[in-house]
């Protein structure tokens, strides 16, 4: 017998895993965790309670399908159902993407300070990451069609983008999906789309309607409180939507998840409440702590990024310690190529505030100017 291990292929051990935003403090009591761009508001009461409906079917598989799930959202939405793929979060999706149209000698694009799944999904099926520069912390459309070779096989975009909360205009989508091979697939990530309030902004329907070759991932983690449950959903042409059915897992998304799905989405109250919460404190969390000395990302999403001064003792590091002491959780963002910044969910009326007071403190701390 040898004695040699399984070895996993190639590059898998160079990836670095991905670490979510982090969920307790030392101590027991619970903390304020605004680490990863969760919603305040929780679930619809409606989705709680279509999840708990499903606990006494727990023996059955769901539809595989997620047929109901599927037709629901091309309801809300007026899509097509047989172009909707659903996965388990927006997460396996892009992995699914990636899995179907990247290999070894393929290369994939994604902006500086893209979200960090892309290169991980990128690495993990052998492909090459291509990382384009940004302007302004913001996709910038000529950067990404420079990096562009005869290798791109993908590009993947954020918009909104985790972790700096900027957008492209759907008229620069428009002008990146021109420029780029019509065999490059655009994967447009809109995770964070309800929460977006402008006026040429496109969450990448259209696009998906009127090109072959554009995918775009939606999912129920943010707005629809569901993060949990992991659900997302892909609006991809038919071809693609075929491809991926191909690989997905037979029953990728669970019953309870397509149940409390469908309930969340009929209730589009609750996401309004959501929607009118974040654009109130977007607005006045980006004034107060540009006010206190922080440098602030304007944000069209549920999050802002924050910039510390490097010296003075006010670094993103002790800032993030700071804040430890008083059980609040932001998000480090070194790994984004951010080391001087944190990542601030926008979180309930209480956790703002506290929030606000414990960053007040700490610029205050050793006389910096406000
Ligand atoms: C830009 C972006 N895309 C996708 C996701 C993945 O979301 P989920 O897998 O929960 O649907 C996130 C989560 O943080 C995100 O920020």
């Amino acid at each position: 017998m040898s004695n040699s291990a399984p070895q996993p292929r190639p590059g898998i051990l160079e990836i670095a895993a991905y670490v979510p935003g982090e969920s307790e403090v030392q101590g027991g009591a619970k903390p304020i965790k605004l680490s990863a761009n969760e919603t305040p508001l929780g679930p619809s009461p409606k989705a709680i309670a279509a999840y708990k409906a499903v606990a006494e079917h727990l023996d059955r598989y769901p539809d595989g399908a997620s047929t109901a799930l599927r037709n629901a959202i091309a309801r809300h939405y007026g899509l097509d159902p047989a172009r909707i793929v659903c996965g388990a979060g927006s997460d396996e999706l892009l992995n699914l993407l990636a899995a179907a149209y990247l290999g070894p000698g393929d290369e994939a694009i994604y902006s500086r300070h893209g979200f960090l799944v892309y290169k991980i999904a990128i690495l993990a099926h052998g492909a090459t990451p291509v990382v384009a520069p940004e302007t302004d912390l913001t996709a910038d459309v000529d950067a990404i069609l420079s990096c562009v070779s005869p290798r791109t096989r993908l590009v993947f975009i954020a918009n909104p983008n985790n972790p700096t909360g900027t957008y492209l205009s759907f008229d620069e989508v428009k002008r990146l999906r021109a420029g780029l091979p019509a065999d490059v697939l655009l994967v447009l990530d809109a995770a964070y789309a309800e929460y977006v309030r402008k006026n040429d902004y496109e969450a990448g329907i259209e696009l998906v309607a009127t090109t072959h070759n554009t995918v775009m991932t939606r999912t129920f983690s943010k707005i629809y409180g569901l993060a949990s449950l992991r659900i997302g959903w892909a609006y991809c042409p038919t071809e693609i939507a075929d491809a991926l059915n191909r690989i997905r897992g037979p029953f990728n998304v669970s019953g309870p998840a397509i149940a409390a799905g469908i309930a969340a989405l009929a209730d589009q109250a609750w996401v309004q409440r959501a929607v009118e919460h974040n654009e109130v404190w977007l607005g006045r969390m980006t004034e107060a702590l540009t006010a206190i000395g922080l440098g602030v990302t304007p944000s069209s999403a549920n999050f802002l990024l924050l910039h510390f001064p490097k010296g003075n003792g006010k670094s993103a590091q002790a800032a993030d310690t700071f804040l430890h002491q008083r059980r609040i959780i932001l998000r480090r963002v070194e790994e984004y190529g951010l080391p001087d910044a944190l990542r601030l969910t926008i979180g309930s009326d209480e956790e703002n505030r506290a929030v606000l007071d414990a960053l007040t403190s700490f610029m205050d701390v050793n006389g910096a100017a406000r």
